[in-house]
């Protein structure tokens, strides 16, 4: 039987995870925040693989150097205390696959929020740094003004994203309340 639940958008990430990650893979933590993503991630892609982080605040910088850290035969890993929208700065290779969880730290300054203006500059230059068949992996939160801002502008943009080059689908629990996080997932095409 199927072992996998799709009760929430972070199952879907982490079922993304174990079906598309390999070890040895590089890959960009867009939004580091606490580590919890980049440290799933770096258990599956091993001491051969590399981690790109990025956060524009330097707990969140701390925290994930800490985490990684615990982490036995762990990948290499360079952490940026950048905005993604800085991406190509400090990523000139290619990567398999890309992740953002957009928005604020639950336990920190909820202010300190991804914006649409600058996800989506970064969202252009990571489609640049996609390996044929790597994924970008993006959860937004609609719950709040700019998460529900970004979720529209990010849909938007995505429509125009050519069709020969990328599959762009979107996740969306129907039937649920309080208007939770979705989930769009960029293929580039092999
Ligand atoms: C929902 S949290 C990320 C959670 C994280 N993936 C985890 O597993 O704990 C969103 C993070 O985006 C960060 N952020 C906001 N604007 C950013 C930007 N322009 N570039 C990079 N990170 C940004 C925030 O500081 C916050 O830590």
């Amino acid at each position: 039987m199927n072992s996998y639940s799709y009760d929430n958008v972070h199952q879907y990430i982490d079922a993304l995870f174990l079906s598309t990650l390999r070890p040895g893979d590089k890959i960009i933590d867009a939004t580091v925040g606490n580590g919890n993503d980049t440290y799933k991630i770096a258990k599956i892609i091993g001491k051969e693989g590399h981690i790109f982080g990025f956060d524009i605040q330097e707990k969140a910088i701390d925290t994930t150097r800490k985490k990684l850290k615990l982490i036995e035969n762990g990948p290499t890993f360079s952490l940026h205390l950048c905005g993604h929208e800085n991406v190509e700065k400090y990523v000139t290779s290619k990567v398999s696959f890309i992740i953002f969880n957009l928005g604020y730290l639950p336990s920190a300054d909820k202010t300190v929020t991804t914006k649409s203006e600058t996800t989506i500059v970064a969202l252009n230059k990571c489609l640049k740094l996609l390996k044929n068949g790597g994924i970008i992996s993006v959860a937004i939160y609609p719950g709040h003004y700019e998460g529900e801002k970004e979720l529209n502008d990010i849909l938007s943009w995505a429509i125009d994203i050519e069709q020969k080059e990328f599959n762009i689908s979107h996740i969306k629990f129907l039937n649920h309340k309080n208007n939770p996080p979705q989930l769009i997932i960029i293929q580039k095409k092999r």
